[in-house]
């Protein structure tokens, strides 16, 4: 258990604390020496400030997306899965699709708090983009889910998400002649199942990745591609703010869990995370660390959805607050006890503004995604110009 180990620094760290009004000139040659410095491969980089026993991968490209032995991705099974994922037929209700709180134009994710699942009853947590699962060991906020096929499954069952029957589910889509050609064309059978259904959602989910990025063309060769603060924020992400501690690799996330101090616990918001799945004590309070591409465009953040970018980052500076026990709780072995790896960081203004620069750098160009038309479902024609408008409905 790592995280509970005393966290010791592996490398002496600047002292914390305000850093003197610095000219911009002199931000400007600072901001030239680390392009420099990061324009060489990553393994000539400086090492990253980690706590002793973290297990560190460097930031990078993504590779390509893998894909589980007994779900090869194919265009056609990406394309089938990309209807289904469109397909409000996949709720119980008929009215909800994955989209509808995965929204392409909103980074995948749905911009808000939290969403409405089924019957408008308000959900616990925040929905995460789905960009970039593939490398993502765990799934879900707790990581309760191995793989984007249980996820699947499980999403479309859960009674306050999609809320459908397996009987239901498959009905409806069998019912549809060209659902039942493309399964037979994917799966080598037409008789549909959930388990079908949610390898191909889960394959084209594995088709959403990002590498698009201002970071990734500068890591790709263009040398200007990131502003001297996206730079300067690349090098606190990596060392001052200490952000490689969890958020490393090519995704930016280590695949574990940790407690940033946002359970809640024994409050109205309290949120157990990892602990419902687990049931270790250890385990209260922690969710596994989010990759951190695209970050920019699928706020609001954490998994309550409380929080703006700018205020993630105040609370990252003040090293999150740490819950006190009430004197009821003195020997409560299930009291959440806050990461080791998060203590104060003394950035300034003016650096919390370069971290922020560097995690906008992280964004994707915007690709606007077209809803795919769904197989039985025929839009209903727009009426032209000289049909007369029916009665008592306005045009
Ligand atoms: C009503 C809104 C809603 C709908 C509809 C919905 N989701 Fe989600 N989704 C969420 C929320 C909220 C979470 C986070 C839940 C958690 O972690 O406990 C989530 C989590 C996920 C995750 C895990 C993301 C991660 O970072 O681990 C995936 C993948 C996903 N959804 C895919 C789907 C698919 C596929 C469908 C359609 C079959 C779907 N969702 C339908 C709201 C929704
Ligand atoms: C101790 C591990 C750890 C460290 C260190 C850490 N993070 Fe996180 N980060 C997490 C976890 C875990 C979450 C999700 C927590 C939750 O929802 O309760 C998270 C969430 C986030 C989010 C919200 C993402 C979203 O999709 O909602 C951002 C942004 C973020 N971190 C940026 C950073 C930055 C920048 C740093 C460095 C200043 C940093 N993190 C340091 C573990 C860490």
């Amino acid at each position: 258990m790592i995280a509970l180990v005393a966290a010791a620094s592996v490398r002496a760290q600047a002292p914390v604390g305000p850093t003197p009004a610095e000219s911009e000139d002199s931000r400007r040659a600072r901001a030239a020496e680390l392009r420099a410095i990061y324009w060489k491969s990553s393994g000539e980089w400086p090492a990253p400030w980690v706590d002793e026993g973290v297990d560190w991968r460097e930031l990078g490209r993504l590779p390509a997306a893998p894909a589980p032995a007994d779900n090869p991705t194919t265009p056609e099974k990406v394309e089938l899965g990309k209807k289904l994922f469109f397909d409000p037929r996949l709720s119980g209700s008929g009215q909800l699709s994955c989209a509808s709180c995965h929204d392409p134009d909103l980074g995948w994710a749905d911009g808000r708090t939290t969403a409405f699942g089924h019957r408008r009853e308000p959900l616990r947590r925040n929905s995460p983009t789905i960009m970039n699962l593939a490398h993502m060991p765990a799934i879900f906020w707790d990581g309760r889910a191995g793989s984007l096929e249980d996820q699947a499954r499980e999403v479309i069952l859960n009674p306050s998400e999609m809320s459908a029957t397996p009987d239901s589910v498959v009905r409806e889509l069998s019912a549809v002649p060209e659902y039942r050609d493309s399964f037979r064309a994917v799966f080598g059978s037409e008789d549909v199942d959930l388990d079908m259904i949610a390898k191909a959602v889960a394959a084209f989910e594995r088709s959403i990745v990002g590498g698009r990025s201002a970071f990734d063309k500068f890591l790709g060769g263009d040398r200007d591609a990131m502003s001297d603060e996206a730079i300067l924020g690349l090098d606190l992400f990596r060392r001052k703010a200490r952000c490689m501690n969890c958020h490393h690799g090519p995704a930016f996330s280590d695949g574990q869990f940790h407690d940033l101090g946002l359970s809640y616990y024994g409050r109205e918001l309290e949120d157990l995370g990892r602990y419902r799945v687990t049931a270790l004590p250890e385990d209260v309070g922690r969710f596994r660390t989010p990759g951190l591409r695209n970050v920019a465009a699928t706020g609001p953040y954490m998994h309550n959805g409380l929080f703006e970018l700018t205020g993630v980052l105040n609370m990252y500076n003040a090293g999150m607050a740490t819950l006190k026990r009430k004197p009821e709780q003195a020997d409560d072995p299930l009291f959440p006890t806050k990461s080791p790896h998060l203590k104060p960081l003394g950035l300034d203004k003016r650096e919390l503004a370069d971290l922020k620069a560097f995690l906008e750098s992280l964004t994707e160009p915007k690709r606007r995604v077209r809803a795919p038309a769904l197989p039985g479902l025929t839009a209903h024609p727009a009426p032209t110009p000289t049909d007369p408008a029916p009665e008592g409905r306005i045009r």
